[in-house]
């Protein structure tokens, strides 16, 4: 497997590489990410996953500042999830700080785009940027980020990017708590508690499907999630193209939350089904 810390070492190694395939992420690799990369090493003869902590899609210092940096480890599984090339960038080498940037379109706005205000104006720069670089023919993101897969589709779609985005289901614990980095700040009560909200969130996504109002349904949903320990931020149901709620969900539709336990900020989304 290839390193790459810099563009020309990227364009170097990717040319003429066939199919190819590009997982982006930041990082602290977990099954969650390993299931991405083992999707494009099936589907393309050239698989690059990207390694950067991106500084532009953070609010905060301090939670840029605690994002785990596992770099050895992350490289020993992206080769043998069948990753073909790593590019580890430094900022420097990403950002040449003139403020040239790209702006999220409509699907950035509100749920996470409302409680992390510039958060997907961040991440569209920064992907952008590795779409310019790589030119992917698929491009792997996790639906765990609902909202961000919808913003990178309107990426494609307005900078016309010839890229298929291939969105790949949630992975979680047997437990049926979402895998994410987030996950290790959770005390061993609070995580085994945390699993809740995927239990909760199937039961309302299945009483909407099964007729019950929706409101209703989220109405039931928030004082449950409360009683169990969580404060809720958001519950909505959503068209995964648009990230526009809807009051008469169907079965294209989603069900997103975001709840802070214990100080940590979770997020998850189910189908209506
Ligand atoms: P990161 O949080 O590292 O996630 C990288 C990719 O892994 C994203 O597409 C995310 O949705 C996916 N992912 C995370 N947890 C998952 C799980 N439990 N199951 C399946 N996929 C999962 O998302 C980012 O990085 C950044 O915003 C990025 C796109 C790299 C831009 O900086």
């Amino acid at each position: 497997m290839i390193i790459a810390r810099t563009l020309a070492e990227v364009r170097q190694a990717i040319q003429g590489k066939g199919a190819a395939g590009l997982v982006p992420t930041m990082g602290a690799l977990h099954e969650g990410h390993i299931s991405l990369i083992s999707a494009s090493a099936q589907e393309c003869d050239f698989t690059s996953v990207t390694v950067f902590v991106n500084p532009t899609q953070f609010g905060d210092n301090s939670d840029f500042d605690l994002y785990p940096r596992t770099e050895a480890e992350d490289f020993e599984k992206a080769e043998k999830a069948g990753a073909q090339l790593v590019f580890a960038p430094s900022a420097a080498e990403m950002y040449s700080g003139t403020g040239v940037s790209v702006r999220a379109g409509s699907a950035a706005n509100g749920l996470e785009g409302a409680s992390r205000p510039g958060h997907f104006d961040g991440v569209v720069s920064i992907v952008a940027k590795l779409f310019t670089l790589f030119y992917p023919d698929r491009a792997y993101f996790g639906l765990k980020d609902l909202q961000q897969c919808a913003v990178i589709q309107q990426l494609i779609d307005e900078q016309l990017f010839p890229i298929e985005l291939r969105l790949i289901e949630t992975l979680r614990e047997y437990s049926g708590l979402a895998l994410s980095s987030r996950n290790e700040r959770l005390s061993p009560t609070d995580k085994a508690q945390a699993s809740k909200l995927y239990h909760e969130m199937m039961e309302a996504a299945s009483a909407a499907a099964g007729g019950q109002p929706a409101g209703q349904a989220l109405n039931r949903l928030n004082a449950r999630l409360e009683t169990a320990g969580f404060q809720v931020e958001y519950t909505a149901f959503v068209d995964p193209k648009t990230m526009a709620t809807t009051e008469t969900p169907h079965r294209l539709s989603r069900l997103a939350a975001a709840v802070q336990l214990g100080g940590v900020r979770l997020i998850d989304n189910v189908p209506v089904i």
